[in-house]
């Protein structure tokens, strides 16, 4: 996969880029990322990638040519094309993302989807806003993080970039991790490959311990070290529903479960009440 960063703050990048996952991706040849400054695209002495906005108001707002012209030399299939790729067989496969905090929400089922990409080009929005003929004539979709507002879409962009590599094959060491996630998860009540963050069937995932068994009076559940792999397949799935219950009870809702599960699910219900 190539993908390309377009930003004012390129050093930001220096880290996240070049640590664990992504570099190791790079060094395998999985994933080439180029980072590209905006403020090249521009032709002024100050070099000036913003203005303030029309209409008035609070904060500055992103300029729309440095964006399009740096976009321009990356050779990318017309806009019009690469929305429509996506339903055709064998042409190239690439996306345009405008990162905001006014994008669809990104989840794990996004990032398997643009894992199956020849090439991704992430925008980091930055101040109060991008000029809005950027979402409508140049980026494919507009994908934001999660409810908050950051001061740019650098921080997003590497979440991206890190969520998509992992799914890459052969980018993670551990495969049996990733397998995991893969064929267990499942997002809006149906099972969809590389879907979910979770441990199994939807749920989030179960406590994990090592060694050492005892540290500082903080004891490892002895069930973990008894060496009983059906107890230790229940305790986990009872764990791993009262951890979704208390921390995510919305993916119960879409969650994967079986008779036991739902029986298990009223027991850690009644014992709350209880307690
Ligand atoms: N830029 C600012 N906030 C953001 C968010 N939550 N997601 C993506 N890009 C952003």
């Amino acid at each position: 996969m190539k993908a390309d960063i377009v930003t004012i703050f390129p050093d930001f990048f220096r880290g996240p880029l070049d640590h664990g996952i992504t570099r190791r991706a790079a060094e395998m040849g999985l994933v080439k990322v180029d980072v590209h400054d905006l403020r090249e695209f521009t032709h002024d002495k100050h070099r000036t990638v913003d203005d303030r906005p029309f209409g008035g108001g609070e904060g500055m707002v992103l300029k729309p040519e440095p964006i399009f012209e740096c976009l321009e030399p990356l050779a990318l299939a017309s806009r019009e094309r690469r929305l429509t790729s996506e339903k055709t067989p064998g042409s190239a496969k690439e996306s345009v993302i405008l990162l905001s905090p006014q994008g669809e929400r990104f989840t794990q089922k996004m990032a398997a989807k643009l894992a199956g990409l020849d090439r991704l080009v992430l925008i980091c929005g930055r101040y109060e806003g991008v000029d809005e003929r950027v979402a409508d004539f140049l980026a494919d979709r507009e994908i934001s993080i999660g409810d908050y507002v950051l001061s740019g879409g650098e921080l997003a962009a590497a979440v991206i970039i890190e969520a998509v590599t992992r799914l890459l094959p052969g980018a993670v060491g551990n495969e049996a991790s990733t397998r995991q996630e893969s064929f267990t998860a499942q997002e809006g009540g149906e099972f969809i490959e590389n879907a979910s963050t979770c441990g199994s069937g939807g749920l989030l995932d179960y406590p994990h311990y090592t060694r050492p068994a005892e540290f500082r009076g903080m004891a490892v559940p002895s069930v973990l070290i008894n060496g009983d792999h059906q107890e230790i397949r229940r305790w986990r799935r009872a764990q791993a529903l009262e951890k979704t219950l208390r921390n995510r009870p919305d993916l119960l809702e879409g969650a994967a479960l079986n008779e036991d599960d739902k029986k298990l699910l009223l027991q850690i219900k009644d014992s709350r009440l209880s307690s």
